[in-house]
């Protein structure tokens, strides 16, 4: 006969089964947040994809995307990773917004692209410029209200200025050509679609099908603006905005993207209509109130732009990420 166990003991082995479980679970939380908070937050990453957008017989052109630095005064370690970049030597600096993370920022902003500001740049502004960051409740970005919480004013306007002091270009509601390596560029770009600032009839048209290259900007890739980017024929558009997610699930990716953008696309490449490449870098930072990233290590963006000829296209997936010492 198999021996029976009283109802009593059931209990405390299903009491110690779950225990037991909740247990490890508390740790592995433990584990992972100590980890995202205390290591992978600062595993800076320069990720490198090759895109298809010039016309067939140009030359590749190289640009940096760089994207939600959210810099406080004290971020040394991100200041000198991010100056180091400037040891690519890229044709061309894209800066799409959200730098500051701290009214006294801007001396640490500069540090750290001081080397990047002596090449061709071009740059807009993210929510994250014109207002400072206040605690939410992670709720919030899961749940999205529309309800949009503001700090107080950050001093945009000078980093503006000393931007445009270097010799960058505010691309903020301004179209531009620009030629680099040789190459002729139209460049347009939208004020922050996240705070609803983006006035896309400012400077919409058809780009100028001779160029070598149409490159549109935008700081939160909200699907209205990649339309009508899209719609104007732009080859190219770079955006930030979604951190990539900040914290992604093995399996599932990005939880969220704080935009009306799919989660697939919440960081690398993807194409946007029948024309249209879509890159959304997932940034250098977070919130200084939610200082962690999983999965989803801060980055640049090198990205080298070849013939429609060269292959197929590059999925997203096609992407590898590479240490810079
Ligand atoms: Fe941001």
């Amino acid at each position: 006969m198999p021996p029976t166990a009283s109802p009593s003991q059931l209990g405390s082995g299903t009491m110690n089964h779950w225990g037991r479980a909740m247990a490890g679970a508390a740790a592995l939380t433990v584990a992972a947040t100590t980890y995202a908070a205390g290591i992978e937050v600062r595993r800076w990453t320069l990720r490198q994809a090759t895109l298809p957008v010039l016309p067939v017989g140009a030359s590749p052109l190289r640009i940096l995307h760089i994207s939600d630095l959210h810099m406080t005064p004290r971020q040394q370690s991100k200041q000198r990773w991010v100056a180091r970049l400037a040891d690519l030597r890229p044709d061309l600096v894209v800066n799409t917004g959200d730098n500051l993370a701290h009214p006294r920022a801007v001396p640490a902003v500069l540090r750290a692209l001081q080397p990047l500001l002596a090449l061709p740049g071009v740059f807009i502004f993210g929510n994250n410029d014109y207002y400072a960051p206040k605690p939410k409740n992670p709720a919030h970005y899961l749940f999205d209200t529309g309800k949009k919480i503001r700090g107080g004013p950050l001093p945009w306007g000078d980093l503006r200025a000393a931007f445009v002091e270097h010799g960058w270009l505010n691309m903020t509601h301004a179209r531009c050509q620009l030629t680099v390596a040789g190459q002729r560029m139209v460049i347009a770009g939208v004020d922050d679609p996240h705070t609803k600032r983006d006035r896309y009839q400012r400077i919409a048209g058809r780009a100028d099908p001779a160029a070598d290259l149409r490159l549109g900007l935008t700081h939160s890739p909200e699907p209205r603006v990649l339309d009508a980017f899209a719609e104007d024929g732009y080859d190219l558009v770079l955006a930030g905005h979604t951190h990539g997610g900040q914290l992604r699930l093995p399996g599932y990716g990005a939880i969220v993207t704080n935009c009306g953008l799919d989660r697939s696309r919440a960081r690398g490449a993807s194409r946007w209509g029948a024309h249209t490449w879509l890159h959304v870098s997932a940034g250098l930072g977070t919130s200084p109130f939610a200082p962690i990233r999983f999965a989803c290590p801060p980055e640049a963006s090198l990205l080298t732009l070849v013939p429609r000829n060269t292959g197929a296209g590059v999925p997203a997936s096609a992407w590898h990420a590479a240490g810079v010492s």
